[in-house]
């Protein structure tokens, strides 16, 4: 019965909040029929949300915004996930939205997601706070932070995960557990056990709740995720109150944790309350082990698919290697003389672009390139539209490295190629990705070879990712033990 009433009161809410955006929109559409965007809003109620969703949940997304630009151009108007929104695939356009977050746009995701985020995430952070908040993110993912320890870190949790490989692996399940303990041990120094284990069980719950739009109200797994992320909350409010009596003994550490303890930010002035220390280290762990365990993945997706890549990348590791010897760490001169990995990392994450684009909202009005965004409205600046764009890459739509050879990779402006954003929201962990990325791949190479051991599926919604987490078969094989090979 209960159901059935919030069924009746969300729906009734829902065609009403359509009804009344839909009614502004027209409004918005009749005054500036000449200024706003051209394009469509779909159907009453779900806009074109259907068309994303089905586009992206395809191999091959691209139709859904190849239609629209070739129909109304590099800006144009659409209606999505309950919103009439202005979607760009302008590079320029583009930019000044990232340029112009917190004066003319600001971030913008749905109460659930805010809900599962924490309200003192980085991510809904706002003004000064988000400012400061942002640099010391920086200060603790910074090349200097990663030379000095994170390097040797990331080299010891990538070799701890790879002993354990037998037989049948998939990759995307061992690509988070390493993201997830190196994020663990960055933010509070823990090595991987089973508290770090069970965590991650509830944490991946969490993360699932992420991804349940576009109505996460009717949601078990919404449910779960809230519950899993209680649970998570709970675990870390314990390190942190453990922490704190350390410190009073006048122990400290060197993590992320530390800092924040030294921080003093706080909404209430002064230094930061647990809740505060729980809601932030929890967005860091959103931001950074999804999208870095994805690109690791799809990094050895098309490798795989593009053997003469592999090849010329397992030259470079192999060389770096023999002159190491097996078992001897990788340095910061090591990974600066990964000449040919910086270029697959490009390429990796110019053609899977995990974070496709993002959502701001309008300030105020805001006259672009001729047209009006009108106040309140949602912008989307696709960086996947840009990434894939043969005006800006030549022949945009193939895995090609040696394209980041010549002339970084793109014909035209530096505005192209943007995979972790741009302006102050610009993602704080872009040097940290890249490390983790290229020791992965310096140890998978000088250590295995691999082949798919079925067809698996690259689908873009809700997230970008293998549908069958990549399972490969595995074989070791050893640069300086002949009979491994
Ligand atoms: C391949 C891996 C990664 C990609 C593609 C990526 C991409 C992005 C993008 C595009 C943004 C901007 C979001 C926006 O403007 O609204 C962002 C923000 C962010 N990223 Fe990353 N990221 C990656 C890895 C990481 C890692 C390893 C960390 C860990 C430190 C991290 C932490 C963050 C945080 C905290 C933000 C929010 C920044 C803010 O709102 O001020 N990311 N990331």
């Amino acid at each position: 019965m209960d159901m059935s009433i919030n069924l009746f009161l969300y729906l009734f809410l829902s065609v009403f909040t359509f009804l009344l955006l839909r009614a502004t929109a027209a409004a918005h559409l009749r005054r500036r029929k000449n200024r706003l965007p051209p394009g469509t809003l779909g159907l009453p109620f779900i806009g074109e949300t259907l068309q994303l969703i089905s586009a992206y949940k395809t191999e091959n997304p691209e139709p859904f915004i190849d239609d629209r630009v070739s129909k109304y151009g590099n800006i144009f108007t659409t209606h999505v996930f309950g919103e009439p929104t202005v979607f760009s695939a302008d590079p320029e356009t583009n930019r000044f939205i990232l340029q112009n977050e917190g004066r003319l746009f600001e971030s913008s995701y749905p109460g659930s997601i805010q809900n599962l985020l924490g309200r003192h995430s980085l991510l809904l952070m706002r003004g000064t706070l988000h400012k400061r908040m942002h640099s010391l993110t920086m200060s603790f993912a910074n090349s200097s932070i990663l030379k000095d320890h994170l390097l040797a870190d990331i080299d010891r949790l990538v070799r701890l995960n790879l002993d354990s490989w037998t037989g049948r692996v998939f990759l995307m399940e061992e690509a988070k557990k390493i993201t997830f303990n190196l994020t663990v041990k960055q933010l509070m120094s823990f090595d991987p056990c089973e508290w770090t284990e069970n965590l991650m069980k509830e944490y991946m719950l969490v993360i699932e709740g992420f991804f349940t739009i576009p109505l996460p109200v009717f949601s078990s797994t919404y449910r779960k995720a809230i519950q899993a992320r209680r649970k998570v909350a709970e675990a870390l409010g314990l390190v942190v109150r453990e922490r704190r009596k350390e410190r009073e003994g006048g122990e400290r550490k060197n993590d992320m944790l530390e800092a924040l303890f030294e921080g003093d930010g706080g909404v209430g002035g002064g230094g930061f309350s647990d809740e505060e220390i729980v809601d932030f280290m929890l967005a860091l762990l959103v931001a950074g082990y999804d999208t870095t365990s994805t690109i690791m993945t799809l990094a050895v997706k098309f490798l795989t698919e593009t053997p003469h890549a592999l090849s010329h990348l397992k030259e470079e590791h192999v060389g770096i290697r023999l002159r190491k010897g097996e078992v001897e760490s990788l340095r910061w001169e090591d990974y600066k003389s990964m000449p040919f990995t910086q270029c697959v990392v490009n390429e990796t994450l110019r053609i899977a672009n995990i974070i496709s684009g993002v959502f701001r909202r309008a300030m105020t009005d805001i006259n672009i390139k001729g047209y009006t965004i009108p106040k309140g409205w949602k912008v989307f600046a696709s960086f996947r539209a840009v990434h894939l764009d043969h005006e800006h890459f030549k022949d945009a739509r193939s895995f090609d490295p040696w394209r980041w050879q010549s002339n970084a990779g793109s014909a035209t402006s530096p505005n192209v190629f943007t995979p972790f954003g741009g302006g102050p929201r610009r993602c704080p962990g872009y040097e940290l990705a890249r490390v983790e990325l290229s020791v992965f791949l310096h140890h998978l190479v000088t250590r295995f070879s691999w082949a798919p051991a079925e067809p698996d599926k690259l689908v873009f919604f809700p997230t970008t990712r293998m549908l069958k987490r990549y399972p490969i078969i595995i074989q070791r094989r050893s640069l300086f033990d002949p009979c491994k090979e």
